[in-house]
């Protein structure tokens, strides 16, 4: 784990404008000054008679209109303003009861008042960052512009408002009109969950008031060169900033970027004397140097250094007054590019070095909230489970969101999304979005060039893909080519995430979007068709990932629940919409059912289906880590999906309330940075090393035990491993020859430390499960034979006595810490262990938490330590054990005082 907060404390206030602290009550007051509209009176437009323009004059009676933040969709809004509760929206299928609501068939009304005091030689713009799905802006009184102009959910622009601020109160409305995800550049979530009933309409973003002198700056992009990793002592950059200049006299202004290193020393180079002419806009160079530079690297592969930079343009007169100032920006040294191989599969690279996916697709909030401390979180899980890439389908939210994929070493895919709208082209039968007209165009540019602004000078940027399913005409790609080109955009630009088509300027995306989005077994990732590990899959998983009991209480009625487990083909609201092929559990539960035997109850159900996740994730990450130097290389991979956008039952590695679970640590130890993997295709053991670094002898015990416990085989190899690459090195004895059912034990040892790397078991069945390739889909390889782990319900019970201690060390951030020493005291293999903290106040789960391993199967007589850090009391917790053979029981820590 990697904590943040001595980074985030120096960043802090990175992003967030600064509300003038000059004059007393003045939004702003200095040239430079940016500051966010600070919240809103939020009302449907139903409920509202006066006319836009006469309701944004100061003055007007809201006092019945709903209270909101700086920025929120209407439905956040009306969450956070008390009218509705998401844990009862999001409980059974109440969301529905909004659908029919003709309110989110309207426009909404945003409006707010500001004192300003305007002076002589002040000049004001607003800036808007993308507002849902268009809008007419008025202010006091006056339209600033109109819906046929701010479109987009994306569509960042900056209007001139220096003739119509006021001294005084103003009055700012903004009206933004309903969402058709087919008709509009909106944030849809296509198949992913059913829809919000306002589809996302609103002030999604911040909108801001920026004041500067006669000349204006924007922030800085930053160009480097980076010529080798090895030539650090100089590296030079380049600064770029667009000046606008506002005034009718003759000035002559100078521009300063100062450049602030991750130690803190600064480095403040020069332009002078800009020529500019009335109103012109002009985009200014400025070359510096940094010395001994330091590198950003990710997680994994080393720090992340940051340096800031911002600067100011001065009027070069006797007084030097400053005309504007540009915000700070985060940048980093490193060096990102990615080439199509000779496979036609599409490389990255970081710092040289062949930087293997790792990924996971983001889902935002269902109804787009955003809160930096929630996707630290999500980023902090991402890094336990060994993940190296988030990738933005469309959802690009907020800069703090690069910020913090910054200081935490996660590399970003951003892009846009598939279908819908975006994807309305004439050769797009697939899906449905209103075909491109002419005037939309534009719009698609200000929502290039906006996200390309706030996204260019960080280090965390991988990629863009400008397409998603399909990709864009050749005229879009144009206008999205020359937007970046126009931002100074200098990482990989890929066409779309599958190899349907492709623009000729882009050329073949070298990404392959062949499924499975539906449960295919362990094996299936170990084949050499559609999506097994070879190549670069933009999208794909088992679909697995079912939330934990405690979760499924929370959003599930007693009458879903039962439905759960005893109508496996039963349609599923909180699943994918009730349009798509993932509305009900069919292919997954009738394997589940094949595999593991029909469930008993509830719990019986929601354990087999933790043990078919696991299963299925480790297979998934461990294949693609298996293949990474292959002769045709697994270069990378996006598990679909990371996580969801409101409380769900599948595509996830953990739930809507933070709490992991079985798909989770199977991703874990799928990914570990040096691990032994099961080869369910082959049936041969896999030594794979992603570190960049780690080299040397290592031994491997191979080790097979029958359903007592009674060893059937047990090998060691002694092997060496190098970094970033992967090699059979064994097989386990005895495969052939299971009957019932086998456990597999792997452990890998660092021979020189005498420490082990990496510890996992696997429950084998006597027959693999058996694909038919032929009848794959997109979305799922059919099974003719599936392997049957149904004696495990024949395993003994097992007695594993567990001690809690807390560590000798207290966590980061003051996190509870504890070990805790599991110890099998049977004869008989302990199965499945799963642990869990709970908060003995309330019995609830504490989440987030984070387990060095979990959902572990121990050896007759074996113990093993993991730990567990989580934040809050160690006083108040109590510890949960139970498993597959295991009664379940609670014990505390020693020392804790409970
Ligand atoms: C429709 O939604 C509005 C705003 O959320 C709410 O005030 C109103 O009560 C709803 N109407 C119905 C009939 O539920
Ligand atoms: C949301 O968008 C869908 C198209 O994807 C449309 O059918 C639906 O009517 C929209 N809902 C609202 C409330 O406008
Ligand atoms: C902005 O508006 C002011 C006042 O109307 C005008 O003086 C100025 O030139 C405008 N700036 C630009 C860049 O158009
Ligand atoms: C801005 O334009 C005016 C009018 O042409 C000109 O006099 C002035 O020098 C320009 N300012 C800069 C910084 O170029
Ligand atoms: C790669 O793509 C090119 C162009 O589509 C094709 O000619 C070539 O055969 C492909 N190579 C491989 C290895 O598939
Ligand atoms: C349930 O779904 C599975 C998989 O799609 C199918 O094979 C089976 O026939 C279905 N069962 C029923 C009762 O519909
Ligand atoms: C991958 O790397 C390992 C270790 O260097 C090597 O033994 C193996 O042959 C490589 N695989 C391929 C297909 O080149
Ligand atoms: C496991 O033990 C049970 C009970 O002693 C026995 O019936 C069974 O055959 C054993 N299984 C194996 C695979 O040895
Ligand atoms: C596809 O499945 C059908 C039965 O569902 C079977 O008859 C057919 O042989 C399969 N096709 C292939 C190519 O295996």
């Amino acid at each position: 784990m990697k904590f943040i907060q001595a980074l985030n404390a120096l960043l802090v206030g990175l992003t967030n404008a600064k509300a003038a602290s000059h004059s007393s009550n003045s939004l702003v007051s200095a040239a430079g000054d940016i500051a966010i509209i600070p919240g809103w009176n939020l009302q449907s437009s139903l409920y509202v008679s006066t006319s836009s323009s006469h309701l944004s004059q100061p003055g007007v009676g809201v006092t019945d209109w709903h209270r909101v933040g700086p920025r929120g969709t209407v439905l956040a809004g009306l969450i956070e303003s008390g009218v509705y509760s998401d844990e009862q929206l999001f409980f059974a299928d109440n969301l529905n009861s909004l659908a029919t609501n003709l309110s989110f068939r309207s426009p909404w009304i945003y409006r707010e008042e500001f004192a300003m005091t305007p002076d002589q030689d002040q000049y004001f713009t607003l800036h808007t960052h993308g507002i849902t799905s268009k809008a007419d802006v008025y202010l006091n009184g006056a339209m600033i512009v109109g819906s046929d102009e701010q479109q987009g959910s994306y569509g960042g622009r900056q209007y001139n408002v220096t003739g119509n601020i006021r001294h005084g109160t103003n009055g700012l409305l903004i009206k933004a009109y309903q969402t058709d995800y087919l008709r509009d550049f909106s944030m849809g979530f296509v198949d992913w969950n059913p829809y919000p009933p306002d589809n996302g309409t609103g002030v999604w973003r911040n909108v801001e008031i920026k004041q500067s002198g006669p000349v204006s700056m924007s922030p800085f992009r930053v160009v480097i060169v980076l010529k080798s990793l090895t030539e650090t002592k100089k590296v030079h950059l380049t600064l770029f900033t667009d000046l606008v200049n506002q005034s009718q006299r003759k000035i002559q202004v100078t521009v300063k970027g100062t450049i602030i290193s991750p130690l803190g020393s600064t480095a403040s180079p020069v332009a002078r004397s800009i020529h500019l002419g009335p109103e012109e806009r002009k985009t200014i160079s400025i070359p510096a140097t940094i010395e001994n530079a330091a590198i950003w690297w990710p997680a994994r592969w080393g720090d992340q250094r940051l340096y800031t930079v911002q600067g100011e343009v001065k009027i070069e007169d006797s007084r030097k007054t400053v005309s504007d100032k540009s915000r700070p920006q985060q940048f980093g040294i490193r060096k990102v590019f990615s080439r199509v191989n000779e496979h036609n599969d599409t490389a990255f690279f970081v710092n040289d070095r062949p930087f293997q996916v790792m990924g996971g697709g983001y889902g935002p909030d269902i109804f787009l909230r955003f809160e930096k401390t929630r996707v630290a979180k999500i980023f902090e899980y991402m890094l336990d489970m060994g993940l190296n890439t988030l990738r933005l389908e469309g959802k690009q939210e907020h800069p703090e969101l690069y910020e913090l994929a910054d200081q935490m070493g996660i590399m970003i895919l951003a892009g846009w999304e598939c279908c819908d709208k975006w994807e309305g082209w004439e050769y797009n039968d697939d899906a449905n979005g209103v075909k491109w007209v002419k005037s939309d165009y534009p719009i698609a540019q200000a929502a290039m060039l906006h996200e390309a602004e706030m996204m260019q000078t960080h280090p965390s940027m991988l990629g863009l893909l400008v397409g998603s399913d399909y990709w864009p005409n050749a005229q879009a790609t144009q206008i999205y080519l020359e937007a970046l080109r126009q931002m100074n955009w200098d990482n990989p630009v890929i066409a779309s995430a599958s190899q349907r088509g492709y623009p000729e300027a882009l050329g073949p995306s070298g990404m392959k979007m062949d499924g499975p989005y539906d449960w295919v077994p362990p094996n299936y990732w170990y084949g050499d068709r559609e999506g097994a590990a070879f190549g670069f899959g933009s999208e794909l998983g088992a679909g697995v990932g079912t939330p934990e009991l405690s979760s499924l209480k929370r959003f599930l009625s007693d009458e879903e629940l039962e439905i759960l487990w005893r109508q496996p083909n039963a349609t599923q609201f909180h699943m994918s919409r009730y349009d798509s092929q993932f509305y009900d559990r069919s292919i997954y539960n009738s394997a589940l059912f094949a595999r593991y035997g029909e469930p008993v109850d509830l719990e019986d159900y929601i354990l087999k289906c933790q043990m078919a996740d696991y299963e299925a994730t480790r297979a998934q990450f461990e294949a693609y880590s298996a293949k990474q130097n292959a002769s045709r290389p697994a270069t990378g991979s996006i598990y679909w999906m990371l996580n969801s956008a409101w409380p769900n039952l599948h595509w996830q590695l953990f739930d809507y309330y933070l709490s992991p679970m079985g798909a989770y640590f199977g991703a874990k130890v799928g990914n570990r940075m040096e691990h032994v993997a099961y080869d369910h295709k082959k049936e041969t053991v896999w030594l794979i090393n992603h570190s960049l670094e780690s080299k040397g002898e290592r031994q491997l015990m191979i080790d097979l035990i029958d359903i007592n416990g009674t060893e059937i085989s047990s090998i060691v190899v002694k092997t060496e491993t190098s970094p970033s690459s992967s090699k059979e090195v064994g097989r386990p004895g005895g495969i052939d020859h299971i009957q019932d059912l086998a456990f597999l034990r792997l452990t890998l040892r660092d021979t020189n430390t005498n420490q082990d790397l990496s510890r996992n078991v696997y429950w084998l069945a006597p027959q693999n499960d058996v694909l038919d390739w032929d009848n794959s889909t997109w979305y799922t390889t059919p099974v003719t034979k599936f392997a049957n782990f149904q004696q495990l319900q024949s395993v003994p019970n097992a007695i594993v006595k567990a001690t809690a201690h807390k560590a000798k060390v207290k966590g980061p951030h003051g996190h509870a810490n504890v070990d805790i020493q599991l110890e099998n005291v049977s004869d008989h293999p302990a199965v499945f262990l799963r642990l869990t903290v709970i908060n003995s106040s309330d019995q609830t789960v504490i989440a987030p938490v984070f387990w060095s391993d979990n959902y572990v199967t121990l050896w007759p007589k074996e113990s093993v330590r993991v730990s567990v850090l989580f934040e809050g009391d160690l006083d108040g917790a109590v510890f949960e054990l139970s498993g597959r053979n295991v009664q379940k029981a609670q014990f505390t820590c020693l020392g804790a005082s409970n």
